[in-house]
Formats: C-alpha cells, sequence, structure tokens
C-alpha cells in the first residue's frame, strides 16, 4: 500500500426531494473530507433513477445498469458514508431498493458481484431530519442491513442531525459549531477505518 495515496470516500445521499437536507449535510461531509486530505465523491442515489425492484425485469433485460454505477463507486472507495433521511423510524426505499438490486448484480468483466464490492468495505452513517431526532430512529436499521446483508464495517461512531432545516447558512454550510464537529468527528472517523483497511492501490 501507498501510505501518501489519500483515502477515497463515496458519500452517498438517499433524498428523494429537491433541496434535501440530507444532500446538503452530504456536501458537508464531502468538504470536510477533503479538508482532511481525503477524495471525495457524492453520488445521489436519487440520480441513479433505479426502477423499483421487479423480478421480471431481473429474469428478462437483467440488474438495471444504474446498480453497476453504484457497484463501481462503491469498489474504488476505501470508506462509503451514507446520509439519508428516514421515513417512518425507517431508512427510505430509494435506499433500500439501490442496495436490493446492487445485491442481486453479479460480476461482469473487470466489475465485482454487489455483494463482493461491499464485503469488508468501511462504511459511516449520517441521517438529517427536521425533527427532533434527526433520523435517528432509523439508523440501526440501517446499520444491520449493511452489516448482515452486505457485509459491511460499519463504524459505531454516527450522527443524526436534528432541526436540520434551521441547520444550515445560506451558502449550505452547518451553522453549529457543535454539529459540525459531531460531522467531523464521523467522517474523521470513517476515514481512518478506511485507511487502515484499504486494500493495496496499484502496487
Ligand atoms: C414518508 C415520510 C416519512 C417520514 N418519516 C420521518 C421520520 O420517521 N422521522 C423524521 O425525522 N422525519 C420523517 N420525515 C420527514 C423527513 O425527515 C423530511 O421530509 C426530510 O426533509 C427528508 O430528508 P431530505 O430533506 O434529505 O429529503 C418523513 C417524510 C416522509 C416523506
Amino acid at each position: 500500500m501507498n501510505p501518501a495515496a489519500p483515502v477515497h470516500l463515496l458519500v452517498i445521499s438517499g433524498s428523494s426531494r429537491t433541496g434535501s437536507l440530507n444532500l446538503a449535510l452530504a456536501r458537508e461531509a464531502c468538504r470536510i473530507a477533503e479538508v482532511q486530505g481525503a477524495t471525495a465523491r457524492l453520488l445521489d442515489l436519487r440520480a441513479l433513477d433505479l426502477p423499483l425492484y421487479d423480478g421480471d425485469i431481473e429474469a428478462g433485460p437483467g440488474v438495471p445498469a444504474q446498480a453497476g454505477e453504484l457497484i463501481a463507486a462503491i469498489a474504488a472507495a476505501d470508506a462509503v458514508l451514507l446520509v439519508t433521511p428516514e421515513y417512518n423510524g425507517f431508512p427510505p426505499p430509494l435506499v433500500i431498493n439501490a442496495f436490493d438490486w446492487m445485491s442481486r448484480a453479479r460480476a461482469s468483466g473487470t466489475q465485482p458481484a454487489g455483494l463482493k464490492a461491499t464485503a469488508g468495505k468501511p462504511a459511516g452513517l449520517l441521517s438529517a431530519s427536521p425533527g427532533p431526532l434527526g433520523g435517528l430512529r432509523s439508523m440501526n436499521y440501517l446499520r444491520q442491513y449493511l452489516q448482515m446483508a452486505f457485509a459491511m464495517i460499519v463504524h459505531p461512531r454516527q450522527f443524526a442531525l436534528s432541526r436540520a432545516d434551521q441547520a444550515f447558512d445560506a451558502t449550505g454550510e452547518l451553522k453549529d459549531e457543535k454539529a459540525r464537529e459531531a460531522v467531523t468527528g464521523v467522517v474523521v472517523s470513517l476515514l481512518q477505518l478506511g485507511a487502515a483497511l484499504a486494500a493495496p492501490r496499484g502496487e
């Protein structure tokens, strides 16, 4: 492994709307990661425009190509940060659907199978909500799903941003220093885990 190589962080947004609070938080996490010397890529799951999982699509045309985009992005990352709202105390369907599709993708050419790309990959969790708990209720479900079904190594440190509708200034940065410190703590911990577990890159 080249110790000088920057850690590459994939930041995934799981929101389904324009003006998303979680997308704003994901952008903030990317900026924080870059300040730490990492490279960061933001992937908006909504933009992938995956259809709802359908066994007939899988059996016919096959797993949609967009699932391959997600697999390639995860495979290229040293760590994955999921920034997502909760719906009724659960991870939103956009996230579960994308990961479900990914779990059905077999290896193709140089691209690994979906479950191979996620196995052993460090992951971190952030959420944002206008509510008082900031999406906290869904995080244990998401943690369990990523660990149990995808063999990801989910870092114990997580943060749920409450009152997120009042949390960002006009430039999209977090106003509250304590919230910024909490996000930084999650990002830095995940980068450290990613660096520690990084597979040898190109050597
Ligand atoms: C179907 C649905 C269920 C929701 N359930 C919750 C919830 O359980 N907890 C919560 O804090 N907010 C809940 N919300 C509100 C979301 O947190 C809010 O819409 C938030 O802005 C979504 O994140 P985004 O801005 O990144 O899209 C729910 C919203 C929808 C549409």
